[in-house]
């Protein structure tokens, strides 16, 4: 018998993610292919994932401190939310009810609001006023089961600004449970200042900020928006090899509302993922599929701004790994509940509850170059999970926009017991 600190037992289904590892007949290939465990258990020692079986071989095999009796639930990975703006100061409700009733999100931009708005309130904000504002939305979110989330810049696009919410992201890393993943998007949209200058500030951004924040350490990936309004294919090319010869990772938010080839652009610079994609060409998504370049989907955004859904069948198909996010930000997407994102992925965007559950874990850490950590539930990875009151990994999905989380492991200790609504 091997000591350790802490056993998870008794799980109805514990789902591992690891399809090596599903002990289910093949009636359920969909449970196979995310590694499902019928009364299944996980030995845990330290922070990390030690052993996972069936729950007789892991009682069998190992005595711990302290044990959880995980009857009744499913256990799943911690979540991962691949795409989210959480930090940022003010709220865009006025300019939600002017949508309702017709505007573009495109010409309130154009005219100066949207993304705009955010950025003067953010840029007013100090740094513990954004850290203050910015802990209910991350706490919302622990409620709903995510236990990594990333996190972009975006809101400040001047050097101190962006500095000053990547900053924002270092401590809330600290104060919170949520592992945060920080990515700098100085180049969100040329900001009002530059707006007949714009090749200035692209040069800031390349010549400033991306070497000020990689040497800092302030962010491990960057992105750009690239489409009507923001910015052009070449400006992100030049951004985006910039920040790669810097050592962080290329994104692109692409397709939102117009083709520009921006998939296309980030598998040439081998970047990790391209998000929204809502129009998107067939030349892309094969690139995509070649270059390994996650498609990080956005329900959220469709749904708020009322565009049609991107097209997950199409992605999976092609053999492009789909992942979901919230897109948690103040015009497009205002929302923390994963679960939910998830439960549109299926309903609206053509994938079946396997890929939607992959979409949120495995594949969302994939997108964020989290996967050698986080996302699955295998050996050697962080004992990051969940306790869900559902029968069955589908009732997640279909039973939909509610909480049903009964517990959260982070680092192999309960961080969180909570009444599932
Ligand atoms: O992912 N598309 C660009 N950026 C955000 C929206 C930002 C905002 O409206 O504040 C998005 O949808
Ligand atoms: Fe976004």
């Amino acid at each position: 018998m091997t000591e350790i600190d802490l056993i998870v037992h008794g799980a109805s289904q514990l789902l591992t993610m690891d399809p090596r590892l599903a002990a289910v007949g093949d009636d359920d290939p969909e449970a196979a292919r995310i590694g499902v465990i019928p009364d299944g258990a996980l030995a845990i020692h330290g922070t990390d994932i030690l052993d996972v079986g069936s729950s007789e071989k892991i009682l069998d095999s190992y005595r711990a401190q302290k044990t959880i009796d995980a009857r009744g639930c499913v256990v799943s990975p911690g979540l991962v939310d691949p795409h989210t703006h959480t930090v940022f100061a003010g709220s865009r409700h006025l300019e939600f009810g002017m949508r309702m009733r017709g505007e573009s999100y495109l010409d309130i931009l154009a005219a100066g609001g949207g993304i705009h708005s955010t950025v003067s309130s953010t840029r007013d904000a100090s740094l513990d006023d954004l850290v203050s504002l910015a802990l209910p939305r991350l706490a919302r979110a622990l409620r709903f089961g995510v236990t990594t989330m990333e996190i972009k810049s975006g809101y400040g696009l001047a050097l101190d600004a962006e500095i000053k919410i990547l900053t924002a992201v270092r401590r809330l890393d600290g104060e919170q449970p949520i592992r945060l993943v920080p990515t700098f998007l100085g180049a969100h949209v040329v900001p009002r200042e530059f707006v007949d200058r714009r090749d200035e500030y692209v040069d800031l951004v390349i010549r400033e900020m991306i070497p000020q924040i990689a040497g800092e350490k302030l962010a491990v990936a960057c992105d750009v928006f690239l489409d009507e309004g923001a910015f052009t294919a070449d400006e992100a090319r030049a951004i985006l090899a910039a920040a790669s010869n810097h050592g962080m990772a290329p994104k692109i938010h692409a397709g939102q509302f117009t083709d520009q080839g921006g998939p296309g652009l980030l598998a040439e610079l081998g970047g990790l993922s391209a998000d929204h994609l809502e129009v998107v060409s067939d030349e892309d998504v094969e690139a995509m599929a070649r270059g390994g370049i996650v498609a990080n989907l956005l329900p959220g955004a469709a749904f708020s701004l009322r565009d049609s859904f991107p097209d997950g069948r199409r992605f999976a198909d092609a053999g492009v790994p789909v992942a979901l996010a919230t897109d948690n930000n103040p015009g497009s997407s205002r929302s923390e509940n994963l679960p939910l994102m998830a439960s549109m992925g299926v309903t609206r965007m053509g994938l079946d509850c396997a890929e939607a559950w992959q979409g949120i874990t495995s594949n969302a850490a994939s997108a964020i170059g989290m996967s050698d950590r986080v996302g699955s539930l295998v050996p050697g990875k962080k004992a990051d999970l969940l306790l869900l009151s559902i029968p069955d990994f589908r009732a997640f999905l279909y039973h939909f926009g509610v909480n049903h989380t009964m517990a959260v492991v982070m680092d192999g200790k309960v961080i969180m017991k909570g009444t599932p609504v």
